[in-house]
């Protein structure tokens, strides 16, 4: 099932909201990171620019076709071999990916998940020991330009809390200019989930 509000603006415009590079980068996803998943993504904003910073593969998964098609239409363009772009409905099957098999995963303007917990323990759960969840979503803010309803839309406080419920040590946050805050998040060795 579609995640409630996660329609998107033309790509012109959405891609107008971040740094896509400058984010990915205060992630520290330039440094050690082979492979590494997106949940639901869109126009590949990021997980184009992913594909530039990790040694591995960027798996991303969409539940709408067209945007998993216009994502491998742009990586056939670019000549970037390491993106393998999957529609999968994420909410209904999770990642299909193995335990313990990715060095990073991000959730990016999707966290107003009728079920966030439930899609952090998937993220958990695929996350090798010590890999990094990294999450944006939009300030809680009316005056944003797009974004999802303010009753549904998560503060950075709650995404802790349901970071917290998922298994994940929370790491840094970071404050994105203009619209966006960011939470990392760290598997620790020890990491469980009441999810699993
Ligand atoms: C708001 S967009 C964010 C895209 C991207 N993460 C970004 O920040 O640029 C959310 C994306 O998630 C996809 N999506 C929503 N529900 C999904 C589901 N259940 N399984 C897979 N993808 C989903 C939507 O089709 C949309 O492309």
């Amino acid at each position: 099932m579609k995640v409630r509000d996660s329609g998107m603006p033309d790509e012109e415009m959405w891609e107008g909201f971040f740094d896509a590079s400058a984010i990915l980068q205060s992630f520290g996803l330039h440094d050690g990171v082979a492979d590494l998943v997106e949940f639901g993504c869109g126009y590949g904003t990021f997980t184009l620019t992913a594909a530039g910073l990790v040694s591995g593969t960027v798996t991303a998964l969409d539940i709408e076709p067209e945007m998993v098609k216009l994502v491998k239409a742009k990586c056939r363009q670019l000549g970037v071999l390491n993106v393998q772009a999957e529609v999968r409905d994420f909410a209904a099957a999770g990642s299909g990916l193995m335990s313990d098999s990715q060095d990073a995963a991000l959730l990016f303007n999707i966290l107003h998940h009728e079920e966030p917990v439930a899609l952090m323990a998937e993220a958990l759960r695929i996350l090798k020991p010590g890999g990094r969840l990294a999450v944006i979503h939009w300030n809680y803010d009316p005056a944003t330009p797009r974004g999802p309803a303010m009753e549904i839309r998560p503060q950075p406080a709650q995404c802790v809390a349901w970071g917290k419920l998922a298994g994940f040590e929370k790491q840094r946050q970071f404050d994105f200019k203009p619209y966006h805050y960011g939470l990392l998040f760290k598997k620790t060795a020890t990491s469980c989930s009441d999810q699993e």
